[in-house]
């Protein structure tokens, strides 16, 4: 008998589930990605992605447990992300996970899926890399995080208006590069000039743990579109000129996020950092992370690329709340749109 858990995550448009054993080591990795279905609104639909995990949700989760080697009866609990992320998707999770763990009589847990971005950052080390400071970069956050504890993250700040995923998102659709737009502009921006173009970095000279960059998304329309009410003519996109604003906004948007790591690191006098969610598997930010451990001596843990958009690997943080008798009951409730302060709230 193995001594497995299964772990589910549906929480935005992404579909997966994922086999670990006690020791966190993943035994499968299942993600079905939605990105077809969504492509062509530039952005995820909440009622297509619902209804898509329920269609995929079942096929997903049997391959999972078949990769593994592992079966139904081996499993010693069901993990779910029940928040946040949009209300329909995690639900669709939820149910499969009660319905799994009221059949098999073991026990249900539930995580954060944002705190599991972070306990991602871990995985390859084999130990727990806490405490550290945190950030989760993906489609829909982009937050600070003091991490005491793999079940003790307290949020420090967050970005004040877009999260830098959704910058990435959008700054593609208006260099119409296509969707998902984080990959398509790192590629874009590998033949530009970074320096081209001084976009704004917003907050640097603020000492709060918070970030925005509608400013610097802004900045991109007007120099693709023209500022509204000048009648300076704007030059044609032409590839070099879309490869320069990419690459200038991918630099603005890495500085920022490392100046205020930075920050936070200091503030919070912590040696080290964890960074995950979709954002992190941008390969200039992830050297610009590396020059900062060079610089500041501080270790900086990026969550392994495979496991920086969304997945169920990163479900391993359940073995951390189910060591700790964490469990939830069959009234658990999905959070779609709040960020706990503290996850033993
Ligand atoms: O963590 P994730 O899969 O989903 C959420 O929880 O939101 O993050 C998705 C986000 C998208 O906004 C996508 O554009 C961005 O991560 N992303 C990237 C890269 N790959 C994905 N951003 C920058 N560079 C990348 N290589
Ligand atoms: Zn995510």
């Amino acid at each position: 008998m193995k001594d497995v858990l299964l772990a589910i995550e549906s929480s935005c448009d992404e579909t997966a589930a994922a086999v670990i054993d006690r020791n966190r080591n993943i035994l499968s990795n299942v993600v079905a990605t939605q990105t077809e279905l969504h492509e062509p609104f530039g952005g995820v639909v909440p009622e297509i992605a619902s209804r898509a995990h329920l269609e995929r949700l079942v096929p997903v989760v049997d391959r999972a447990l078949r990769e593994s080697g592992a079966e139904l009866g081996d499993l010693s609990a069901i993990v779910v992300a029940t928040e946040p992320g949009l209300v329909g998707s995690l639900l669709v999770g939820l149910s499969a996970a009660k319905a799994l763990s009221l059949a098999l009589d073991v026990p249900l847990v539930t995580i954060n899926h944002v705190e599991a971005h972070l306990y991602a950052c871990g995985l390859e080390t084999g130990r727990e890399p806490f405490p550290a400071i945190g950030l989760v970069v993906s489609g829909g956050h982009t937050n600070l995080y003091d991490c005491r504890s793999p079940v003790e993250f307290e949020l420090l700040g967050s970005t004040i208006d877009d999260a830098a995923g959704e910058a990435f998102d959008k700054v593609a659709q208006i260099l119409e590069l296509g969707f998902p737009g984080g990959p398509v502009i790192e590629a874009a921006a590998r033949n530009g000039d970074p320096r081209a173009f001084a976009f704004p970095r917003s907050m640097l000279n603020d000492p709060r743990p918070l970030l925005s960059f509608s400013g610097l998304k802004t900045a991109v329309l007007y120099t693709v579109r023209g500022t509204p009410g000048s009648s300076a003519e704007v030059p044609p996109l032409t590839d070099q000129r879309r490869a320069d604003i990419a690459a200038s906004f991918q630099a603005a948007v890495v500085d920022v996020l490392v100046r205020k790591c930075e920050q936070a690191l200091r503030q919070g006098n912590r040696q080290r950092l964890l960074v995950g969610g979709g954002v992190a598997a941008n390969g200039v930010f992830r050297s610009a992370l590396a020059d900062l451990s060079a610089r500041s001596g501080c270790e900086v843990l990026i969550s392994p690329k495979e496991y920086c958009t969304d997945n169920a690997a990163m479900g391993a943080l359940g073995w951390a709340r189910l060591e700790r008798g964490l469990f939830a009951g069959l009234d658990a409730d999905v959070v779609p749109g709040l960020v706990r302060k503290k996850s033993t709230e």
